[in-house]
């Protein structure tokens, strides 16, 4: 009778969802991070934990911090059934879905409670302490979580877990820190998060966390290839673990692709092996897995041969990317205008001249504002430049992050031309380069969708006394292959590849060492630097 019941409320329970979302934008979404567990997943989270709980815990006491219409409270009815949970809580700052959720299950046992999550989590009379959480929590990037608003979820944080977290940290890891801390000792936990953490410089507290305060039980990945919950889902990760800390020897499950319970690959990964690793995607190993932890430490990599950058980000590229002729037309001082590549999807060649005056020989041929003058005198010396800077008001571009924090706003990131770029972010399966490597002999600079190399130390000083070999580095640039560049790089939804400065600092360079050799001393000072400082 209650699984009759507990179905007819979960199919309108979806029914209302769908309703919900189609009232909002992609942006509210974004802001909010609304993208719900399909129910199918979160059955199976949930019957996962079951099958690992301890079955000395009697009675199930549920929450779901971000609960949205209630997706995975409905998977624990199923799982559990309405007797064996004792209580249950569910918050939600949204009300139009706070309602839904109160209207779909307060009747099944599950108080819900509007509000900001991470403001009431101090109230443990409002919020009893659970022993079980199963959370989608929202994905909102760091740049749309405002200073002050951080500032309090890092103070929160640390003082709830003594744990200092990154500022490029996404909503979703204080989420589950200060979950985590709210919840009784010993309890379990299940979280479907973005896995981007596992593999950055800010997911190292989050790694820290889950190695030594929780007992990690299974960190299953998606397959990026695996479109099976569209496009929502396809980089994520979910985390199951228990409140208690860990048992030396222990050896948390790393699971990979198919199902959580019937996963393509799996490993166990000891506890040492993880707080060593950098990327955690590397687990577990197996045969389409071309992501590696770098066995040879010392071995040459291109970190040693280039400095690399990302290229410029201008805040609000429709605005301060202009075509040149237009730009020109305009009247717009030269001086102020900085030629720059088009983006990589409109760069049809891979090795770009430059016209007397620096501009890359491709259509089309575009440049960036970019002047360091304050307004009252720009306005009087340059009133063409002016007058367009101030439609900027009006579309809002000062609103955005960078532009705001910028003095004058108009003067981006200030990058010399780099003789090589790569793209940095593309597709390409097995031995395909996702990303390409251009050649760039213009004064044109490169947007954020590029990364920017420039050669250092003894490569820079060959090519100095032969410019010409340009062409042969560019050569063996394009000859890392497309394993080694996923392997570095991370993947996203759909087998989008993407690669950071670091991370391309990573690749070998053996080939450029095996080709000259005078540049085996500036690889390895680069590696070994306290021998040189
Ligand atoms: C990714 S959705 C997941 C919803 C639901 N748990 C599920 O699995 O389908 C995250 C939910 O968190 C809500 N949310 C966002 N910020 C919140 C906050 N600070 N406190 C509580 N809920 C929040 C959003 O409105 C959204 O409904």
């Amino acid at each position: 009778m209650i699984v009759q019941g507990h179905h007819e409320a979960e199919a309108r329970r979806q029914a209302i969802q769908t309703a919900i979302d189609a009232t909002r934008s992609a942006s509210e979404r974004n802001r909010y991070g609304q993208f719900a567990t399909p129910n199918i997943l979160a059955v199976e989270i949930a019957r996962f934990v079951a099958s690992v709980m301890d079955t000395g815990t009697v009675g199930v006491h549920f929450a779901d911090p971000a609960v949205g219409t209630g997706s995975f409270f409905s998977a624990a009815l199923e799982t559990w059934g309405q007797t064996r949970i004792r209580s249950a809580i569910g918050i939600e700052v949204d009300p139009a879905f706070a309602e839904a959720a109160r209207d779909l299950w307060s009747d099944a046992g599950l108080k819900v409670v509007q509000g900001d999550f991470t403001r009431l989590v101090g109230d443990r009379i409002q919020l009893p302490p659970p022993n079980l959480i199963l959370a989608n929590p929202p994905y909102v990037r760091h740049h749309h979580m405002n200073r002050t608003d951080k500032q309090r979820l890092q103070l929160l944080a640390r003082q709830m877990t003594g744990i200092q977290v990154n500022g490029l940290a996404g909503l979703y890891v204080y989420f589950l820190l200060i979950s985590t801390a709210w919840m009784e000792d010993g309890g379990y936990a299940a979280w479907l998060i973005p896995s981007e953490f596992m593999d950055v410089n800010y997911g190292a507290a989050l790694k820290c966390f889950l190695t030594d305060r929780v007992t990690l039980i299974r960190a299953h990945r998606f397959d990026p290839h695996d479109m099976q919950f569209g496009d929502a889902l396809v980089s994520s990760v979910v985390l199951v673990f228990r409140k208690a800390p860990p048992p030396p020897t222990h050896t948390p499950e790393f699971t990979f692709g198919g199902s959580i319970t019937d996963p393509c690959a799996a490993d166990r990964v000891p506890l040492d092996r993880l707080r060593q690793s950098r990327k955690w995607t590397a687990f577990p190993r197996h045969a389409t897995n071309n992501r590696h932890t770098l066995s040879d430490e010392g071995a040459p990599t291109l970190s040693g041969l280039f400095r690399i950058r990302r290229g410029i980000a201008t805040g609000h590229n429709k605005f301060f990317i202009l075509d040149r002729t237009g730009a020109e037309r305009r009247d717009f001082p030269a001086r102020y205008l900085r030629p720059i590549l088009p983006s990589p999807r409109f760069l049809k060649v891979t090795v770009i001249d430059g016209d007397d005056d620096g501009y890359p020989l491709v259509v089309p041929q575009l440049c960036v504002i970019d002047c360091d003058l304050p307004e009252h005198l720009l306005e009087h010396r340059h009133p063409a430049l002016w007058e367009y800077l101030r439609t900027a008001d009006s579309l809002g571009v000062k609103e955005g992050y960078l532009v705001g924090k910028r003095r004058p706003w108009y003067k981006q990131e200030q990058r010399e031309a780099a003789p090589f770029l790569c793209t940095y972010m593309g597709r390409g399966a097995n031995d395909k380069q996702p990303v390409r490597f251009v050649l760039n002999r213009s004064r044109a600079i490169g947007t954020n969708l590029y990364l920017m190399l420039y050669p250092r130390g003894s490569l820079a000083a060959m090519l100095r006394e032969h410019p010409d070999r340009d062409v042969a580095v560019h050569e063996l640039l394009g000859r890392v292959t497309g394993h080694e560049l996923r392997g570095v790089g991370r993947v996203y939804g759909g087998g989008l590849n993407k690669i950071e400065p670091s991370e391309l600092g990573r690749v070998s360079a053996a080939s450029f060492v095996e080709r000259w050799p005078q540049l085996r001393l500036s690889v390895w000072r680069e590696n070994t630097p306290s021998l040189f400082d």
